[in-house]
């Protein structure tokens, strides 16, 4: 049985990943809040990614597993800006995710192999008007982890996924309405939003034995939004 660390996991794509994993593996979530998870099979720490430190006495010493779920959906015209909400989108999505990844360094690398999982976006491959400021996290994310997969292979895997719009509560504002859904899908080569369940078979074979040989690379988990071009 292999322990697995959710950052986030309370709602959202993460709480689809901890449904997924809770039966062959120890899950831990740290997040902010635990209303929905109080009856599952999991340890819940909590946790602000943006402003606490780890507590990493609570975890066991070796870690198999970690996924960072935190993110932002922020967009807005450039001219409009702040350096500010720049600064915000790259702490929660990325700095937050490297301190997280430096304190759990040990229980990592005590693991034979260990997998880590990260969040990108469509809009870090495909420029889209308004992303700048998430784009450009999670371009960070993406360079970062496959520097990182490098210097740890073959110890630590490091995959991203990079989702198009996902029904879960991050994205609420862009499909709380049938119109909205509508014509989210409609933008879609394969004619729907992604699911949290989509995310979170993904992650569940990136952190398990069976993608024992994949490290470095991004998965555009994205109904074909990043590749295809169809009518
Ligand atoms: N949904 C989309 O359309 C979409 C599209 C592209 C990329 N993504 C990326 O996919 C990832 C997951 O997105 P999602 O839609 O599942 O997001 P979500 O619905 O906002 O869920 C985020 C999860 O992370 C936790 N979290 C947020 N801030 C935290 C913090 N400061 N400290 C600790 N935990 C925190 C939340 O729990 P608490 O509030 O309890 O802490 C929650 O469990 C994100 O990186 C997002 O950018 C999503």
């Amino acid at each position: 049985m292999k322990n697995i660390l959710l950052i986030g996991g309370s709602y959202g794509i993460g709480l689809a990943i901890a449904k997924e994993l809770q039966y062959d593996n120890k899950v831990f979530i740290a997040s902010r809040t635990n209303e929905n998870i109080s009856d599952m099979n999991v340890t819940h720490l909590t946790f602000d990614a943006t402003t606490d430190t780890l507590d990493t006495s609570q975890l066991p010493e070796q870690i198999d597993g970690l996924v960072y779920c935190p993110g932002s959906i922020n967009l807005r015209p450039f001219k409009g800006l702040k350096p500010d909400a720049f600064e915000s989108d790259l702490q929660v999505n990325f700095i937050a995710m490297v301190k997280v990844i430096q304190s759990i360094l040990p229980n990592l690398t005590a693991s034979k192999q260990s997998s880590i999982v990260m969040f990108s976006s469509v809009a870090a491959s495909m420029g889209m008007p308004f992303h700048t400021s998430v784009a450009a996290s999670k371009g960070a994310i993406e360079g970062f982890a496959k520097a990182l997969a490098a210097e740890y292979a073959p110890k630590i895997r490091v995959n991203v996924i990079a989702p198009s719009l996902t029904d879960t509560p991050l994205a609420d504002k862009f499909l709380n309405n049938d119109v909205k859904r509508e014509k989210s899908a409609e933008r879609h080569p394969l004619k729907r939003v992604g699911t949290s369940e989509d995310m979170a078979q993904m992650a569940h074979f990136l952190l398990s034995d069976k993608s024992s040989w994949i490290s470095g690379q991004i998965f555009h988990v994205d109904g074909g939004m990043s590749t295809l071009l169809v009518n």
